[in-house]
């Protein structure tokens, strides 16, 4: 059989779990022309699906929700718990708020009822090719088991004593999360997902707010899944002091730059966006890698070269690269997961206009230039990325609005 053939690419292992007969069939019926690239397994409930599991490799789960016994959320945990590196996407209906909210640390993406085959095939063909980017196997175990990127202790307290006040404002809750890189990621996954139903584009962590609703924040918050705060000792000092800084001023320049271009809300809004999170990779690594990620800062400063170069040589990746990759897992627009893994690298990136990326570029480097903290070495403009988009004549425009826009803060 063709199948069998050696030289055949190896096909994507998927298994579907959903109590329902007249689904599974559906899906079995709607997903036959797939058979050339995936096997796929049907299981009538959790507990089948981890009998299967138990018995052979596979790449992704899909997961209805709601079912009788272990329900979707369970299900999905347990699958995190014992093969940390699947990809875990929920394909539900209507679910209760509360299951949703059970499931956002386990599931990497959501998908809802009905859902074509089309849809489908792009999910699991953009999620598997992000986890594979990641060839070291204990970094896609890393990156794809992340329930949260933990939060600065002192917002996600602030964040708390807002909530609980007698009346919380949605204005300073979004205020809150849109100064930390761990919030803001989890919230736009969530707005992102089909779960809510908000099919247009979300502009700020305020905006996402105001979609989601106080109470769901504060399920979010209480869940203890979806947002969390770092230990003291969990990542090193000099990390910290400087991070949240530089990616809201980061999030603040990118955005400034996109409005000198002419560009358009979208792109301005997801720039401001990625500048906010373009550095969270250093979170997953240092989380992740504490020891590494001390000897990668040592190596940084004694060599005096960016941390992309000492996170490359001790590493085997950067933390733009992780950061892109667990925004794209967890169902970031593209132009964010593409401006996040891009922002050291411009030229890996195919684009050749101005796009985020280009905001978000240079952004960091005028951070580092004009609010200088710490010992990061400082990173060159690369001219031949900005003169391919026609715009090194613009450098200086940049830097003095980004420099007023620091001036103005002061004052
Ligand atoms: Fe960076
Ligand atoms: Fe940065």
């Amino acid at each position: 059989m063709i199948e069998d053939a050696p030289d055949v690419k190896v096909k994507r292992k998927i298994i579907f779990v959903d109590d329902e007969p007249n689904v599974i069939q559906g899906l079995r019926r709607m997903l036959h022309g797939m058979r050339g690239e995936w096997e796929m397994v049907f299981a009538g409930s959790g507990k089948e699906a981890l009998g299967h599991l138990e018995q052979e490799k596979f790449d992704v789960i899909i997961s209805d929700m709601r079912m009788p016994g272990m329900d979707g959320a369970q299900l999905l945990s347990e699958v995190r718990e014992r093969y940390p590196n699947m990809v875990r996407i929920v394909l539900s209906g209507q679910s209760d708020e509360e299951t949703v909210i059970r499931s956002i640390g386990p599931t990497h993406q959501y998908l809802s009822k009905p859902c074509d085959a089309n849809t489908i095939k792009a999910t699991v063909a953009r999620a598997c090719s992000l986890r594979d980017f990641l060839r070291d196997e204990k970094l896609q175990h890393c990156v794809a088991s992340m329930k949260s990127v933990p939060s600065l202790p002192s917002l996600y307290v602030r964040l708390l004593e807002e909530l609980r006040s007698p009346s919380p404002s949605i204005a300073k809750v979004g205020e809150v999360i849109s100064s930390d890189v761990g919030m803001t990621a989890k919230i736009l996954q969530l707005v992102n997902s089909a779960f809510f139903g908000i099919n247009r584009h979300v502009s700020s962590p305020t905006q996402a707010v105001n979609f989601l609703g106080l109470e769901t924040i504060k399920a979010l918050v209480l869940s203890a899944q979806a947002f969390s705060q770092f230990e003291k000792e969990e990542l090193p000092a000099h990390l910290t002091s400087n991070l949240w800084n530089h990616s809201v001023a980061a999030g603040s320049y990118a955005k400034t730059i996109t409005r000198l271009e002419g560009a358009s809300g979208e792109i301005s809004d997801h720039a401001f966006l990625a500048g906010l999170l373009h550095d969270i990779g250093k979170l997953v690594l240092a989380v992740n890698f504490r020891d590494t990620y001390d000897e990668v800062l040592q190596l940084a400063e004694t060599e005096r070269v960016s941390l992309a170069v000492a996170e490359s040589k001790l590493l085997g990746v950067t933390h733009a690269e992780v950061g892109g990759n667990l925004l794209g897992l967890w169902g970031l627009p593209n132009a964010i997961m593409e401006a996040v893994t891009f922002h050291h690298y411009s030229d890996g990136c195919p684009e050749e206009s101005f796009t985020p990326l280009t905001a978000v570029y240079m952004a960091n480097i005028l951070q580092h230039e004009i609010e200088p903290r710490g010992s990061e070495s400082e990173q060159h403009i690369d001219l031949d990325y900005l003169d391919r988009l026609g715009l090194t004549s613009r450098i200086d425009t940049w830097r003095d609005a980004c420099r007023n826009l620091v001036n103005k803060g002061d004052q």
